[in-house]
Parts: C-alpha cells; structure tokens; sequence
C-alpha cells in the first residue's frame, strides 16, 4: 500500500488509473472466457478476484485516498470488481450446465433395453436318453416303475435266486450300508425292481425301470461307481425269447438307428434260465478290424444282460410258474451313450461341465 496521500490526484496512484483497472478486467474477462473446464475456472478465481489479484490490490489503494477522490475510485473499482465477478459467475454457469449435459449423455442408461441373455442351462445326455428309453417302452404299452437306490440286500440279491454265497453278494463290487446288519445295500442294478414289479403289479406285467445303480468301481474312463441301466421285464402267457429278441431289438434300433445287427450269446445269470448276454456289431469296425480298439478285434461289443425270468424269482415273488413265463433284460445306459455318441472317457459324463452337455442338443 502506498504511504499516505497528501496531495492526491488518483492518475498518479498506478494500480488505480483508469488504464490498469480496464486492463485488469480484460485480462480476467480473457482468462475467464478461456477456461474450459471447471478446474481450469476454479484455478482463473485467485489470480483475478483473489486477494492479491490486481484489482483486489487496487481497492486496497482507495482507502488511502483523500475522501474526495474515494468515491469516483470505489465506484469505478467496484464496477470492475463487479464485471469480474459476473463473468465468473456467468462462466461458472456455462460449465456446469455443459457439465452435466455431458454426464447425462454418458451415464444414459435405457430401461427399455433388452438385457443380455443369461447362458442356457442343459439337459444332462443321460437324462435324454432315459427319457427316450422310457418313451419307446411307454408307446409299446409298457409301464414304467422305479425302485429305491438303498435297496434291501433281499431284493438286491435274493429274490434274485442269488445264493447266499453268491460271489456277487461278497465281492468287493456291493457298496453295504451300515450298520452290518440292517441287510441294505446301493442296488447294484436294476433287476430287484423286477422283483417287485412283480410282488407289486402281479402278472401279466409289462415293465421298464430306469435308474442309477452302484458299484465299487474305481472311476477310470470305462467305468464308474454310480452308472444307468435300463431294466425291463415282461410276465405273460406264451412268452418265449423270440418276444425277448424282438424287444431288444427294437430298443437297439430307436437308439442306434435302423440297419443294426445284434446276437445274443449264452450266459449265466442266476435270475434267468436260459440267459444271454446281447451284443452289438462294432460301431467302428463292423466286425472287419482284427486290430479295432473299441471291439478289441472281436467285432462285438457287450451291451448287457437278458434271459427268460427263472421260475425261482417269479415262485418268490408270488407269480405262477406254470401258467406264465417272462423275460427280462438288463443294459448300460451310459455305455449306449459312448457308443452312440463316440465318447471316449466316461469321466466327461459326471464332470458337470455344461459344455459338455451342450453338445447334445436339446430336448424337451
Ligand atoms: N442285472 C444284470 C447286471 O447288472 C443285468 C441283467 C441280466 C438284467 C439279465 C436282467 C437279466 O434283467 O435278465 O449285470
């Protein structure tokens, strides 16, 4: 601040003169008008309307002047500190609106907007399948009928004609529930609800039951623990494994398409009499690569179990041997689904990886 003002004339105090006042305000005016953003106005403030800004430093002079001359300097101050302060406002106005138009713009957000889909779930290929098995024998007049998974060891095993020292009973392959002797086991197929179909339903009896059954198998790419069969029993007068053949047949047929050849051979199970193991022409070789790894050269492949019921199972459970006769069957319902499908490791079927299903399509 300039010392004390005896014989004033406000031309002589420079930060007063008209000339440096108007250019104190051009100056503030220029740099306002050129901010172009929020901050950049917010940085423009102290240098202009601060207190060490030009004019702010020129209203500090007034107060030294002679009262006379105060009043045209205030005035002429005030009216640039006013302009500054305007312009400043103004200004600050422009960008906030431009500010908010922008923020509009790029948080817009349409309601109406359909949202991206969620990735479909799938149908598991076992769950088809079964279901398919189970519409064939449906449409043949078949019924459909289920059985626990804990099963007691009696229908398990003997009503099943498995003696009590069956070697399938001790085998290392039955999973037994505790305690020891509560006489329960995980099915190890799914033959005892033919036993109780028939204790159930009585004869005549048309049946089909799909399910899980377990064995203690070690997980490898042929084979696992929990696994699907399909078992089926048919009780009726006149029955002979002519009906068997046929119905098999046709079962090979809905699922591995017409034109495919199948035999069975002998074997022993001890719920049937006679009983048969049924295979299927190599799908790879047909019966024409000595070397064919899915056939082991042999030109079959093992589909599962069948036979004409044994009078025993249907004496047990309450048929009538005499009058009627029955067949049955037993088969692998993931094993159909390698072969049909070319899967090659069995573990891909129980990892869950939905893309895995995915590949089979759709069915509802
Ligand atoms: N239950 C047998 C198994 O799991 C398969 C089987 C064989 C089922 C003969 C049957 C049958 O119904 O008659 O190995």
């Amino acid at each position: 601040m300039s010392g004390p003002n005896t014989s004033y004339d406000p031309v002589e105090v420079a930060a007063l003169a008209p000339a440096a006042v108007e250019e104190a305000v051009d100056a503030a005016l220029a740099a306002i008008a050129a901010a172009s953003s929020l901050e950049e106005l917010k940085a423009v403030r102290p240098a202009h309307q601060g207190d060490k800004s030009p004019l702010a430093l020129a209203n500090r002079e007034i107060g030294a002047l002679p009262p006379s001359a105060k009043a045209e300097a205030g005035k002429r101050v005030g009216q640039a500190r006013g302009r500054v302060a305007q312009a400043l406002t103004a200004r600050q106005g422009e960008l906030e609106a431009e500010r908010d138009e922008r923020i509009l713009r790029e948080e817009t957000l349409d309601v109406t907007q359909r949202a991206a889909r969620r990735p479909l779930g799938r149908r598991h290929p076992i769950e088809l399948m079964s279901e398919r098995i189970a519409d064939l024998f449906v449409g043949m007049g078949w019924e459909i009928a289920e059985g626990p998974e804990v099963e007691a060891e009696w229908f398990n095993f003997d009503a099943l004609n498995f003696d009590a020292d069956h070697p399938a009973r001790q085998m290392q392959d039955t999973f037994y529930l505790e305690p020891a002797d509560a006489g329960l086991v995980l099915r190890t197929h799914t033959s005892p609800v033919q036993a109780r179909s028939l204790i159930e339903r009585g004869v005549p009896l048309y049946v089909a039951a799909i399910g899980r059954v377990f064995r203690t198998d070690e997980l490898d790419a042929t084979h696992m623990p929990a696994f699907h069969q399909v078992e089926g029993i048919a009780v009726d007068e006149g029955l002979t494994m002519a009906h068997l053949k046929g119905t098999l047949d046709r079962l090979a047929t809905s699922l591995f398409g017409e034109g495919i050849t199948t035999r069975l051979r002998p074997s022993y199970f001890p719920f049937t009499e006679p009983s048969a193991e049924m295979d299927l022409r190599c799908f790879v070789c047909r019966g024409e690569d000595p070397d064919c790894r899915t056939c082991k050269g042999t030109g079959w492949i093992e589909w599962g179990g069948c036979g004409m019921v044994n009078r025993n199972v249907l004496t047990a459970s309450g048929g009538a041997p005499d009058r009627y006769t029955g067949f049955a069957f037993g088969m692998g319902i993931d094993r159909a689904l390698m072969f049909r499908t070319g899967v090659s490791d069995m573990r891909d079927m129980i990892e869950g990886d939905v893309r895995f299903d995915a590949q089979f399509g759709m069915e509802i």
